[in-house]
Protein backbone atom coordinates (compact mmCIF):
# COMPACT_ATOMS: atom_id res chain seq x y z
CA UNK A 1 0.00 0.00 0.00
CA UNK A 2 2.60 2.32 1.07
CA UNK A 3 5.59 2.99 -1.81
CA UNK A 4 8.01 4.64 -0.03
CA UNK A 5 11.64 4.83 0.11
CA UNK A 6 13.61 5.95 3.10
CA UNK A 7 16.20 8.14 1.73
CA UNK A 8 19.79 7.14 3.09
CA UNK A 9 21.02 10.12 2.13
CA UNK A 10 22.37 12.78 4.88
CA UNK A 11 20.60 15.71 4.82
CA UNK A 12 22.63 18.76 6.04
CA UNK A 13 20.28 20.51 8.21
CA UNK A 14 22.79 23.09 10.15
CA UNK A 15 24.37 25.81 8.72
CA UNK A 16 27.84 26.28 7.98
CA UNK A 17 30.19 24.72 10.58
CA UNK A 18 33.05 26.66 11.49
CA UNK A 19 35.92 25.16 13.10
CA UNK A 20 38.61 27.92 13.43
CA UNK A 21 36.44 30.30 15.49
CA UNK A 22 38.39 31.09 18.49
CA UNK A 23 36.83 30.59 21.88
CA UNK A 24 37.03 33.14 25.13
CA UNK A 25 36.51 31.15 28.27
CA UNK A 26 36.25 33.14 31.81
CA UNK A 27 38.22 32.72 35.01
CA UNK A 28 36.10 32.82 37.61
CA UNK A 29 33.49 32.14 34.81
CA UNK A 30 31.55 34.76 34.89
CA UNK A 31 30.49 37.74 32.72
CA UNK A 32 29.34 39.99 35.49
CA UNK A 33 32.02 41.35 38.34
CA UNK A 34 32.03 43.64 40.92
CA UNK A 35 34.94 46.38 40.55
CA UNK A 36 38.05 45.37 41.89
CA UNK A 37 37.83 41.91 41.45
CA UNK A 38 40.22 39.96 39.37
CA UNK A 39 39.34 37.99 35.78
CA UNK A 40 41.29 36.55 32.92
CA UNK A 41 40.01 35.93 29.75
CA UNK A 42 41.73 33.42 27.80
CA UNK A 43 41.59 32.58 24.14
CA UNK A 44 41.39 29.33 22.31
CA UNK A 45 41.92 28.73 18.79
CA UNK A 46 44.25 26.95 16.08
CA UNK A 47 47.61 28.43 15.87
CA UNK A 48 50.31 27.62 13.80
CA UNK A 49 53.49 26.10 15.34
CA UNK A 50 55.44 28.49 16.96
CA UNK A 51 53.02 30.94 16.90
CA UNK A 52 51.77 31.61 20.42
CA UNK A 53 50.53 34.79 19.73
CA UNK A 54 46.81 36.20 20.24
CA UNK A 55 45.17 39.42 19.22
CA UNK A 56 42.76 40.59 21.79
CA UNK A 57 39.81 43.35 20.24
CA UNK A 58 38.27 45.31 23.27
CA UNK A 59 35.57 47.56 22.46
CA UNK A 60 36.13 46.55 18.24
CA UNK A 61 39.92 48.16 18.38
CA UNK A 62 42.83 46.30 18.50
CA UNK A 63 44.49 45.59 22.49
CA UNK A 64 48.28 45.16 22.88
CA UNK A 65 47.93 42.63 24.76
CA UNK A 66 49.20 39.86 22.54
CA UNK A 67 49.35 36.83 24.88
CA UNK A 68 46.73 33.70 24.93
CA UNK A 69 45.21 35.31 28.22
CA UNK A 70 43.91 39.07 29.04
CA UNK A 71 44.29 39.54 32.90
CA UNK A 72 42.38 42.54 35.00
CA UNK A 73 44.15 42.15 37.95
CA UNK A 74 41.35 44.81 39.44
CA UNK A 75 38.06 45.88 37.27
CA UNK A 76 37.49 49.17 37.07
CA UNK A 77 34.60 50.02 34.97
CA UNK A 78 36.80 51.46 32.30
CA UNK A 79 37.24 48.01 31.97
CA UNK A 80 33.50 47.21 31.17
CA UNK A 81 32.97 46.16 27.41
CA UNK A 82 32.83 43.61 24.60
CA UNK A 83 35.99 41.19 24.02
CA UNK A 84 36.84 39.04 21.51
CA UNK A 85 40.13 37.45 20.31
CA UNK A 86 41.60 35.51 17.37
CA UNK A 87 44.31 33.34 17.35
CA UNK A 88 46.79 32.67 14.30
CA UNK A 89 44.62 30.24 12.41
CA UNK A 90 40.88 31.51 13.58
CA UNK A 91 38.27 33.54 12.62
CA UNK A 92 37.57 35.86 15.55
CA UNK A 93 35.61 34.38 18.76
CA UNK A 94 31.72 35.63 19.77
CA UNK A 95 31.85 38.52 22.12
CA UNK A 96 32.17 38.49 25.78
CA UNK A 97 30.17 41.55 27.30
CA UNK A 98 32.14 41.89 30.66
CA UNK A 99 30.52 44.26 33.48
CA UNK A 100 31.58 45.73 36.42
CA UNK A 101 29.51 46.15 39.02
CA UNK A 102 28.88 48.10 43.00
CA UNK A 103 26.08 46.73 44.63
CA UNK A 104 25.69 44.34 47.92
CA UNK A 105 24.69 41.36 46.09
CA UNK A 106 25.20 40.67 42.43
CA UNK A 107 23.67 37.63 40.63
CA UNK A 108 27.11 36.01 38.43
CA UNK A 109 26.06 34.50 35.30
CA UNK A 110 28.01 32.58 33.15
CA UNK A 111 26.67 33.94 29.62
CA UNK A 112 23.94 36.55 28.92
CA UNK A 113 23.23 34.27 26.04
CA UNK A 114 22.92 30.43 25.89
CA UNK A 115 22.14 28.04 23.89
CA UNK A 116 18.95 25.97 24.38
CA UNK A 117 19.97 22.37 25.99
CA UNK A 118 23.38 24.09 27.33
CA UNK A 119 23.85 24.87 31.21
CA UNK A 120 23.21 28.29 32.83
CA UNK A 121 25.66 28.46 35.82
CA UNK A 122 24.69 31.48 38.25
CA UNK A 123 25.99 32.92 41.78
CA UNK A 124 24.84 34.85 44.48
CA UNK A 125 27.65 36.90 45.27
CA UNK A 126 28.08 39.24 48.02
CA UNK A 127 30.07 42.68 47.82
CA UNK A 128 33.60 42.88 49.16
CA UNK A 129 33.23 38.69 49.41
CA UNK A 130 30.89 39.07 52.08
CA UNK A 131 29.60 35.61 53.58
CA UNK A 132 25.79 35.51 52.02
CA UNK A 133 23.31 33.10 53.84
CA UNK A 134 19.43 31.91 52.74
CA UNK A 135 19.59 32.65 49.31
CA UNK A 136 17.55 32.89 46.86
CA UNK A 137 16.77 32.96 43.34
CA UNK A 138 14.24 34.09 41.42
CA UNK A 139 12.54 34.13 37.63
CA UNK A 140 10.89 37.01 36.92
CA UNK A 141 10.45 37.59 40.39
CA UNK A 142 9.57 34.03 41.18
CA UNK A 143 11.90 32.41 44.08
CA UNK A 144 12.57 28.85 42.13
CA UNK A 145 15.50 28.12 44.31
CA UNK A 146 16.82 28.42 47.97
CA UNK A 147 19.91 28.02 49.26
CA UNK A 148 20.80 28.24 52.69
CA UNK A 149 24.93 28.08 51.80
CA UNK A 150 26.19 27.47 48.79
CA UNK A 151 25.46 30.54 46.73
CA UNK A 152 26.12 28.48 43.11
CA UNK A 153 23.41 26.97 41.03
CA UNK A 154 23.21 25.78 37.81
CA UNK A 155 20.50 24.94 35.40
CA UNK A 156 21.86 22.25 33.41
CA UNK A 157 19.74 21.96 30.46
CA UNK A 158 18.19 25.41 29.54
CA UNK A 159 15.07 25.46 27.55
CA UNK A 160 13.14 28.49 26.41
CA UNK A 161 11.21 29.28 28.90
CA UNK A 162 14.96 30.40 31.07
CA UNK A 163 14.61 33.33 28.90
CA UNK A 164 13.55 35.68 31.07
CA UNK A 165 14.97 37.82 34.13
CA UNK A 166 16.85 36.57 37.18
CA UNK A 167 17.95 38.10 40.04
CA UNK A 168 18.99 36.82 43.45
CA UNK A 169 18.89 37.77 47.09
CA UNK A 170 20.53 36.55 50.51
CA UNK A 171 21.14 38.05 53.56
CA UNK A 172 24.22 39.74 55.17
CA UNK A 173 24.10 39.35 58.87
CA UNK A 174 20.23 40.32 59.55
CA UNK A 175 19.63 42.39 56.57
CA UNK A 176 18.40 40.51 53.39
CA UNK A 177 19.88 42.19 49.98
CA UNK A 178 18.56 41.79 46.31
CA UNK A 179 20.26 41.85 43.24
CA UNK A 180 20.27 44.00 40.02
CA UNK A 181 18.32 41.42 37.57
CA UNK A 182 20.22 39.75 34.57
CA UNK A 183 18.36 39.46 31.29
CA UNK A 184 18.83 35.88 29.92
CA UNK A 185 18.64 34.94 26.68
CA UNK A 186 17.86 31.55 25.48
CA UNK A 187 18.88 30.86 21.53
CA UNK A 188 16.39 28.29 19.77
CA UNK A 189 18.80 25.69 18.51
CA UNK A 190 16.55 24.84 15.91
CA UNK A 191 12.92 26.17 14.78
CA UNK A 192 9.81 24.36 14.71
CA UNK A 193 9.88 22.47 10.99
CA UNK A 194 7.85 23.23 8.26
CA UNK A 195 6.70 20.20 5.76
CA UNK A 196 6.78 21.05 2.28
CA UNK A 197 5.82 18.92 -0.54
CA UNK A 198 8.19 18.65 -4.19
CA UNK A 199 4.95 19.10 -6.27
CA UNK A 200 1.87 21.60 -5.92
CA UNK A 201 -1.63 20.53 -5.35
CA UNK A 202 -2.95 18.57 -5.66
CA UNK A 203 -1.59 15.89 -6.81
CA UNK A 204 -2.66 13.19 -9.28
CA UNK A 205 -2.98 9.85 -8.82
CA UNK A 206 0.30 7.79 -10.17
CA UNK A 207 2.97 11.18 -9.77
CA UNK A 208 5.51 11.07 -7.22
CA UNK A 209 5.72 13.18 -4.55
CA UNK A 210 8.95 13.74 -1.83
CA UNK A 211 7.93 15.09 1.28
CA UNK A 212 10.68 17.46 3.14
CA UNK A 213 10.90 18.34 6.98
CA UNK A 214 12.61 21.71 6.41
CA UNK A 215 14.21 23.34 9.95
CA UNK A 216 17.41 24.82 10.76
CA UNK A 217 19.92 24.34 13.06
CA UNK A 218 21.73 27.46 14.85
CA UNK A 219 25.36 27.84 12.38
CA UNK A 220 26.95 27.83 16.39
CA UNK A 221 25.65 23.95 17.08
CA UNK A 222 27.88 21.93 14.27
CA UNK A 223 28.21 19.16 16.82
CA UNK A 224 24.34 18.31 16.85
CA UNK A 225 22.31 15.91 14.74
CA UNK A 226 18.81 16.01 13.92
CA UNK A 227 16.76 13.31 13.74
CA UNK A 228 13.41 13.59 11.47
CA UNK A 229 10.47 11.62 12.00
CA UNK A 230 7.15 11.54 9.24
CA UNK A 231 3.41 10.92 10.44
CA UNK A 232 -0.07 10.51 8.40
CA UNK A 233 -2.72 11.47 10.85
CA UNK A 234 -1.46 9.59 14.24
CA UNK A 235 0.08 6.75 11.92
CA UNK A 236 4.19 6.91 11.95
CA UNK A 237 5.64 7.01 8.81
CA UNK A 238 8.89 6.96 9.43
CA UNK A 239 10.34 6.83 12.76
CA UNK A 240 13.72 8.86 13.32
CA UNK A 241 16.19 8.72 10.59
CA UNK A 242 18.65 11.50 9.64
CA UNK A 243 17.27 11.96 6.49
CA UNK A 244 14.72 14.89 6.42
CA UNK A 245 12.86 13.55 3.26
CA UNK A 246 9.98 11.31 2.69
CA UNK A 247 9.04 9.58 -0.64
CA UNK A 248 5.81 8.50 -2.34
CA UNK A 249 7.04 6.74 -5.69
CA UNK A 250 3.30 6.47 -6.64
CA UNK A 251 0.65 8.43 -5.21
CA UNK A 252 -2.86 6.96 -4.35
CA UNK A 253 -6.04 8.45 -2.95
CA UNK A 254 -5.34 6.34 0.06
CA UNK A 255 -2.08 8.85 0.30
CA UNK A 256 -4.42 11.28 1.04
CA UNK A 257 -4.68 12.94 4.26
CA UNK A 258 -2.59 14.99 6.97
CA UNK A 259 0.83 14.85 7.02
CA UNK A 260 3.42 16.34 10.31
CA UNK A 261 6.58 15.95 11.07
CA UNK A 262 9.24 16.09 14.01
CA UNK A 263 12.46 16.87 14.77
CA UNK A 264 14.44 15.53 17.40
CA UNK A 265 17.95 15.90 18.84
CA UNK A 266 20.16 12.81 19.43
CA UNK A 267 19.29 12.87 23.16
CA UNK A 268 15.43 13.58 22.51
CA UNK A 269 15.80 16.67 24.83
CA UNK A 270 14.26 19.31 21.92
CA UNK A 271 11.60 18.36 20.06
CA UNK A 272 9.48 20.38 17.55
CA UNK A 273 6.68 19.32 15.20
CA UNK A 274 5.36 21.31 12.31
CA UNK A 275 2.07 22.04 11.09
CA UNK A 276 -0.31 19.87 9.26
CA UNK A 277 0.25 19.53 5.35
CA UNK A 278 -3.30 18.51 3.81
CA UNK A 279 -2.17 16.11 0.89
CA UNK A 280 -5.09 15.17 -1.37
CA UNK A 281 -4.05 12.94 -4.52
CA UNK A 282 -7.02 13.20 -7.25
CA UNK A 283 -7.91 9.91 -8.76
CA UNK A 284 -7.69 8.99 -12.31
CA UNK A 285 -11.25 9.65 -13.29
CA UNK A 286 -11.58 12.95 -11.83
CA UNK A 287 -8.64 14.11 -13.72
CA UNK A 288 -10.22 13.66 -17.07
CA UNK A 289 -10.90 17.15 -17.21
CA UNK A 290 -8.48 18.09 -20.13
CA UNK A 291 -9.68 22.01 -21.69
CA UNK A 292 -11.45 20.25 -24.55
CA UNK A 293 -13.77 18.11 -21.85
CA UNK A 294 -14.12 21.75 -20.43
CA UNK A 295 -15.18 23.64 -23.43
CA UNK A 296 -17.44 20.82 -24.43
CA UNK A 297 -19.27 21.25 -20.94
CA UNK A 298 -19.73 25.49 -21.71
CA UNK A 299 -20.47 24.85 -24.65
CA UNK A 300 -23.48 22.08 -24.39
CA UNK A 301 -24.95 23.93 -21.39
CA UNK A 302 -24.93 26.99 -23.48
CA UNK A 303 -26.75 25.54 -26.48
CA UNK A 304 -29.18 24.08 -23.98
CA UNK A 305 -29.89 27.37 -22.69
CA UNK A 306 -30.27 28.68 -25.59
CA UNK A 307 -32.97 26.11 -26.39
CA UNK A 308 -34.83 25.87 -23.49
CA UNK A 309 -34.56 30.09 -23.95
CA UNK A 310 -35.68 29.73 -27.64
CA UNK A 311 -38.88 27.62 -26.78
CA UNK A 312 -40.02 29.37 -23.78
CA UNK A 313 -40.56 32.31 -26.24
CA UNK A 314 -41.92 30.65 -28.43
CA UNK A 315 -44.44 29.46 -26.46
CA UNK A 316 -45.48 32.56 -25.35
CA UNK A 317 -46.05 34.20 -29.21
CA UNK A 318 -48.17 30.31 -29.60
CA UNK A 319 -50.19 30.98 -26.16
CA UNK A 320 -50.61 34.85 -27.03
CA UNK A 321 -51.77 33.89 -30.89
CA UNK A 322 -54.03 31.06 -29.54
CA UNK A 323 -55.69 33.43 -26.97
CA UNK A 324 -56.08 36.26 -30.41
CA UNK A 325 -57.58 33.81 -31.99
CA UNK A 326 -59.91 33.05 -29.49
CA UNK A 327 -61.47 36.54 -29.05
CA UNK A 328 -61.47 37.19 -32.74
CA UNK A 329 -63.58 33.83 -33.04
CA UNK A 330 -65.98 35.07 -30.48
CA UNK A 331 -66.26 38.47 -32.00
CA UNK A 332 -66.96 36.98 -35.45
CA UNK A 333 -70.65 36.49 -34.58
CA UNK A 334 -71.52 40.17 -33.04
CA UNK A 335 -70.04 41.65 -36.60
CA UNK A 336 -71.11 39.38 -39.24
CA UNK A 337 -74.40 38.78 -37.91
CA UNK A 338 -75.48 35.53 -38.97
CA UNK A 339 -72.34 34.55 -41.17
CA UNK A 340 -70.57 31.69 -39.53
CA UNK A 341 -70.54 29.57 -36.83
CA UNK A 342 -68.58 30.38 -33.86
CA UNK A 343 -65.99 28.08 -33.32
CA UNK A 344 -63.84 27.57 -29.98
CA UNK A 345 -60.44 26.65 -30.33
CA UNK A 346 -59.61 27.01 -26.47
C1 LIG B 1 34.18 50.07 26.15
O1 LIG B 1 33.16 51.04 25.89
C2 LIG B 1 32.45 51.44 27.06
C3 LIG B 1 31.39 52.42 26.64
O2 LIG B 1 30.92 52.16 25.37
C4 LIG B 1 33.38 52.10 28.04
O3 LIG B 1 32.69 52.46 29.21
C5 LIG B 1 34.48 51.12 28.41
O4 LIG B 1 35.41 51.75 29.25
C6 LIG B 1 35.18 50.60 27.17
N1 LIG B 1 36.06 49.53 27.61
C7 LIG B 1 37.35 49.50 27.36
C8 LIG B 1 38.10 48.36 27.93
O5 LIG B 1 37.89 50.36 26.70
C1 LIG C 1 12.39 23.80 31.23
O1 LIG C 1 13.24 23.40 32.28
C2 LIG C 1 12.64 23.44 33.57
C3 LIG C 1 13.66 23.02 34.59
O2 LIG C 1 14.78 23.81 34.54
C4 LIG C 1 11.44 22.50 33.62
O3 LIG C 1 10.80 22.59 34.87
C5 LIG C 1 10.48 22.87 32.53
O4 LIG C 1 9.44 21.92 32.49
C6 LIG C 1 11.17 22.89 31.19
N1 LIG C 1 10.24 23.36 30.19
C7 LIG C 1 10.08 22.75 29.01
C8 LIG C 1 9.08 23.38 28.10
O5 LIG C 1 10.70 21.75 28.72
C1 LIG D 1 12.46 13.15 -4.88
O1 LIG D 1 13.80 13.07 -4.40
C2 LIG D 1 14.61 12.22 -5.16
C3 LIG D 1 15.96 12.13 -4.51
O2 LIG D 1 16.33 13.32 -3.94
C4 LIG D 1 14.74 12.77 -6.58
O3 LIG D 1 15.54 11.91 -7.36
C5 LIG D 1 13.34 12.87 -7.17
O4 LIG D 1 13.42 13.47 -8.44
C6 LIG D 1 12.44 13.69 -6.29
N1 LIG D 1 11.09 13.63 -6.80
C7 LIG D 1 10.30 14.68 -6.91
C8 LIG D 1 8.92 14.45 -7.39
O5 LIG D 1 10.70 15.81 -6.62
C1 LIG E 1 -5.65 6.89 15.09
O1 LIG E 1 -6.63 7.41 14.25
C2 LIG E 1 -7.62 6.49 13.90
C3 LIG E 1 -8.55 7.12 12.87
O2 LIG E 1 -8.53 8.50 12.92
C4 LIG E 1 -8.39 6.06 15.16
O3 LIG E 1 -9.35 5.09 14.84
C5 LIG E 1 -7.39 5.46 16.14
O4 LIG E 1 -8.05 5.15 17.36
C6 LIG E 1 -6.28 6.43 16.41
N1 LIG E 1 -5.26 5.77 17.23
C7 LIG E 1 -4.68 6.35 18.26
C8 LIG E 1 -3.66 5.53 18.97
O5 LIG E 1 -4.94 7.49 18.61
C1 LIG F 1 10.47 5.57 17.29
O1 LIG F 1 11.80 5.49 17.78
C2 LIG F 1 11.91 5.72 19.19
C3 LIG F 1 13.38 5.70 19.56
O2 LIG F 1 14.18 5.17 18.59
C4 LIG F 1 11.09 4.69 19.95
O3 LIG F 1 11.15 4.94 21.34
C5 LIG F 1 9.65 4.74 19.48
O4 LIG F 1 8.90 3.73 20.11
C6 LIG F 1 9.58 4.57 17.98
N1 LIG F 1 8.19 4.76 17.56
C7 LIG F 1 7.58 3.98 16.66
C8 LIG F 1 6.17 4.33 16.36
O5 LIG F 1 8.15 3.07 16.09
Amino acid sequence: MWLLTALLLWVPVGGQMDPTKAVITLQPPWVNVFQMEKVTLWCEGPRLPGDSSTQWLVNGTVSSVLTHSYSIAAASFSDAGEYRCQTGLSTASDPVQLEIHKDWVLLQVSSRVVTEGKPLALRCHGWYNNQLSNMLFYQNGKIFKFSSWDPEFTIERTNMSHNDIFHCSGMIRKQRFHSAGVSITIRELFPAPVLKASSSFPLLEGNPVNLSCETKLLSQSPEVQLYFSFYVGNKTLMNRTTSSEYQILTAKGEDSGSYWCEAITEDGNIIRHSLELKLQVLGLQLNVQSPIHVWFHVLFSLATGIIFLVNTVFCVIIHKELQRMKKWNLEIPMDSGQGKKVTSYL
